[in-house]
């Protein structure tokens, strides 16, 4: 599956780079790396609220105080299929 985390100074301000450093860590520590095909792309538009994440087009709003749920929720829900 596809995670894009948005780079852009906004979201970066937001913690982006704190997202992807956990978001590493995560997939490593559940053995889903070769699953997931991590990159950053710059502003999307959405800077309104958290950082701007997609999942498989999917887009999300998250933090670093909500990256663990999120990774919970949607990517190993998604992985486990
Ligand atoms: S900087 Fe991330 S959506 Fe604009």
């Amino acid at each position: 599956m596809k995670i894009v985390v948005c780079i852009g100074s906004s979201c970066h301000l937001k913690g982006s780079r704190q997202i992807i450093e956990s978001l590493q860590y995560l997939a490593e520590k559940n053995l889903i790396k070769d699953k997931i095909e991590l990159s950053g792309t710059f502003c999307t538009g959405n800077c309104t609220e958290g950082v701007c994440v997609t999942l498989d087009e999917k887009p999300f709003s998250i933090s670093p105080a909500t990256v663990d749920a999120f990774f919970e929720r949607e990517v190993l829900g998604a992985a486990r299929g």
